[in-house]
């Protein structure tokens, strides 16, 4: 099976020298929300997001300043009443992007029905429009994560369930994905990520015997670099692509294919 994060792991972390949006981001958009808001937003961001990518602070300093981040930023998105309807409209006006080769990841995961597990302390709501938007929403997909609550009008009342952010996925994976049906008898994992959070997303996938990470290094890269190659199996610096997967999806599944003909 394969265990991916989201944000700035199947999306690009930046296209043509500017960052493209996660899933929080993409509803920075005037159909809604306001411009108070965003302005809100934006300093919650550039105030939280240097500690969250911070090599010189510890997981647990980190956590409840997640906690403090996520929290303030969905109390102001249910002030401002989003209605779901509008949902799809801003994920297209968006910059949203995939990486580069996520058309080839994801349809040769569906042909050799290796599921895919999407694992995103983003907004789970904007996650599936823009997979879907993209075309690759297949059945093979399924997701943890965030998902908006709205009420019988359409509008935005809350967050479902326990809140997921970057330092807790695993008690996420072992409160949801441990109850997957579909994840069980899988004992080889691949897993991508760009955080070092994104390391314990196989933690509640019980009896994996084989795990090979794949770690994103998009930002800080001096300064965090020597972490992820300790942390990681493989990282990739700079790579906005998702060449690397598909290339060892390409071997792991063509000697497959060889050990079926046979
Ligand atoms: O899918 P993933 O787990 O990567 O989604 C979480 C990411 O979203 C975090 O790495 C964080 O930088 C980003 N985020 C954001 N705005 C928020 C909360 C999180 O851009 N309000
Ligand atoms: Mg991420």
């Amino acid at each position: 099976m394969v265990i991916s994060d989201f944000d700035m792991t199947l999306t690009r972390f930046a296209h043509n020298g500017k960052r493209v949006p996660t899933t929080h981001n993409i509803l920075d958009h005037r159909l809604l929300i306001d411009e108070d808001c965003s302005k809100k937003i934006r300093e919650l961001l550039n105030t939280y997001y240097p500690i969250e990518i911070d090599a010189g602070r510890t997981v647990e300093d980190k956590l409840p300043l997640m906690v403090e981040w996520w929290t303030q930023v969905h109390e102001l998105l249910i002030q401002q009443r989003i209605r779901k309807d509008l949902l799809a409209q801003a994920v297209k006006e968006s910059s949203a992007m995939l990486r580069e080769g996520y058309k080839v990841f994801f349809d040769r995961l569906t042909e050799q029905q290796v599921p895919l597990l999407i694992f995103s302390a983003g907004v789970g709501d904007v996650l599936e429009e823009v997979i879907r938007q993209n075309n690759v929403f297949h059945p093979n997909v399924h997701i943890i994560s965030n998902y908006m609550d709205f009420d019988q009008t359409g509008v935005l009342r809350a967050f479902q369930g326990q809140l997921n952010h970057t330092f807790n996925k695993r008690e996420g994976a072992l409160s949801h994905a441990s109850g997957l049906r579909v994840l069980q008898g899988r004992p080889n994992v691949l897993l991508l990520g760009d955080s070092l959070g994104d390391l314990t997303m196989a933690d509640g996938v019980s009896e994996h015997q084989n795990i090979l990470t794949i770690g994103f290094l998009n930002d800080q890269m001096d300064e965090r670099k020597e972490l992820y190659v300790k942390s990681f199996d493989v990282v990739l610096v700079k790579d906005e692509t998702m060449e690397v997967p598909n290339a060892i999806l390409k071997y792991i599944t063509s000697s497959t294919d060889n050990k079926l003909d046979a």
